[in-house]
């Protein structure tokens, strides 16, 4: 468990489905991430596998004792090159407001002060503004940009719909 400001940044449990289910039904959070809206049995479905493993943090407002969001954290391939990736969704009605960016900055000082994380990565879409505003604001640095890197989803001839991809890291010292 992580304690900020307004957070709390801690292991998903399996009653955190519904607030889950809140934000991943919304067709609005899938605009630059692979996945289409959840019905409320694969919420709980994700919540369940999630409470199970070490790969997603929920992020829980302290005020309200609420999940607005949550942290993608993995630890990659690998172990002992010491990196994670990092990545977030939260949930609209609480965007804009700093709490991502508030939960990644403790999420990153934890990482190298307390796993001896050596780096950390995470990649968005360049027109994904607010995620890479929260990176920047972070300090990770900009690494990369790659050109029509992925797809997430295929046009309705069956075309790919490429999009381009930031890259972005920050080393332990600097
Ligand atoms: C990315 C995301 C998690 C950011 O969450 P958040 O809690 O709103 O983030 P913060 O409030 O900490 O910071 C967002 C920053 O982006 C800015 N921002 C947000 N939308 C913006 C837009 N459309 N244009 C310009 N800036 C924008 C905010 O103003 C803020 O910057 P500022 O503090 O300098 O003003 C949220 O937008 C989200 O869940 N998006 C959908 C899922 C997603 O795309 N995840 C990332 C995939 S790589």
């Amino acid at each position: 468990m992580i304690e900020t400001e307004r957070l709390f940044i801690r292991k998903f449990i399996k009653n955190d489905w519904a607030d889950l289910y809140e934000y991943l039904s919304l067709k609005e959070i899938y605009v630059f991430e692979p996945g289409e809206p959840v019905s409320r049995d694969e919420a709980k479905r994700l919540a369940d596998e999630r409470s199970k493993g070490d790969d997603f943090l929920a992020v829980v407002l302290k005020e309200r004792n609420k999940m607005i969001g949550h942290l993608y954290f993995h630890h990659e391939d690998p172990k002992e090159y010491m990196t994670w990736e990092l990545g977030y969704i939260f949930n609209p009605v609480y965007q804009r407001k700093g709490y991502c960016t508030e939960a990644c900055k403790h999420i990153i000082d934890y990482a190298f002060k307390q796993l001896n994380a050596h780096r950390i990565v995470s990649y968005c879409n360049p027109k994904n503004i607010a995620s890479w505003r929260v990176l920047e604001k972070t300090g990770m640095k900009r690494e990369g940009y790659f050109r029509e890197k992925a797809f997430f989803r295929r046009d309705e001839n069956g075309n790919p719909l490429w999009h381009d991809c930031l890259a972005y890291g920050l080393l332990s010292y600097k």
